[in-house]
């Protein structure tokens, strides 16, 4: 604890200065900026090489600190009670009188909002007075960083600090709502829609592949490790890596599992650390066997259809 203290504190540092750095949560390692700084939340979009348009999440410690910036509704304070703080993203509208910086959103009126659980990041984000702008940590279009070594790999020495908090537990990101009405998905993600279905008592839409630019980032590739993938495959061929969903008595180095008794959530934790692994590993492509469309299986496909695109 004490030396996590003493590294929150150096990460306060570099926020009150203006820097970004990496920070760990539940779902995906960030990279955060002060989001009340026009000049620190255009460095993030600078090192991500992101698109000015794609809008970024503000993470808040709690309840008190988001409404200063939005107004919240009913099913907002339903879905909050139950199941933040964890890997859900809740958009909602902009108050006039807010600080955000008007580069997060584009100049848009709608600001995706999130608390995390992490242990570390709610720590740093009670010392600051001042919500987290924080996007993956990754370049865009590539695939997301899941370790304080991930995110290094990502951005080398252009990013001075990395808050290490270990191996994110979720290991995909936040589920996205949108609830300026009625309550659409706009991104698969950590936290099952059952849940949020019980929680509202009504049929919730799902809309993840928008035409119009409600999520812009869902729009394109994502999530890439830069060389072909092909879903449902059988046989894969020898030169290709094959990502198996459950351990197999045969050995083949190209095999890598996502995890050993066909564990969805253990999968979808160790599905980019696998897709990293690969990519680094000098394969021209990658197959992967299907993965059952339940659960973080879904979510996991969702992933590598867009990772597929390439
Ligand atoms: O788990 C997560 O959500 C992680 C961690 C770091 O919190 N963050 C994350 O951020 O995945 P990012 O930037 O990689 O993905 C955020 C998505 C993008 O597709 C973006 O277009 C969408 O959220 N988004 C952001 N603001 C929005 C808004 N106001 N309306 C609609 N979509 C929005
Ligand atoms: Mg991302």
């Amino acid at each position: 604890m004490k030396s996590n203290q003493s590294n929150i504190k150096k990460a306060k540092k570099y926020l009150n200065n203006n820097c970004c750095i990496g920070v760990p949560t539940e779902t995906v390692y960030g990279l955060a900026a002060n989001a009340y700084a026009d000049s620190a939340v255009k460095k993030i979009f600078n090192l991500k090489k992101r698109p000015k348009s794609n809008p970024l999440i503000v993470h808040y410690q709690n309840l008190d600190s988001l409404k200063r910036d939005c107004l919240i509704n009913d099913n907002f304070i339903k879905l909050y009670k139950t199941i933040s703080p964890g890997p859900i993203t809740y958009i909602l509208k902009l108050k006039k009188t807010s600080k955000i910086s008007k580069y997060v959103t584009n100049n848009q009126k709608n600001l995706a909002v999130r608390f995390p659980s992490h242990k570390i990041f709610k720590g740093l984000l009670k010392q600051l007075n001042y919500p987290l702008a924080a996007p993956s940590a990754n370049i865009t279009t590539q695939v997301s960083a899941v370790k304080a070594a991930d995110v290094k790999e990502e951005f080398g020495k252009k990013i001075k600090y990395v808050l290490d908090g270990g191996k994110c537990s979720v290991g995909i990101e936040s589920t996205i709502i949108n609830l300026t009405g009625r309550p659409t998905i706009l991104r698969l993600g950590g936290l099952d829609i059952s849940k949020i279905q019980k929680i509202l008592k009504i049929k919730i839409d799902v809309n993840i592949n928008p035409k119009k630019k409600n999520s812009p980032g869902q729009s394109h590739l994502h999530y890439s490790p830069g060389i072909p993938l092909k879903m449902n495959v059988n046989k894969p061929s020898k030169n290709s890596a094959f990502i198996l969903i459950k351990k197999r008595k045969t050995r083949s180095d190209n095999y890598y599992y996502l995890s050993t008794k066909k564990n969805l959530n253990e999968a979808a934790r160790n599905l980019y650390s696998c897709l990293r692994k690969i990519k680094n590993s000098g394969y021209k492509s990658i197959s992967v066997e299907k993965i059952p469309n339940q659960g973080l299986g879904k979510v996991i496909n969702d992933r590598l259809t867009r990772a597929s695109k390439f």
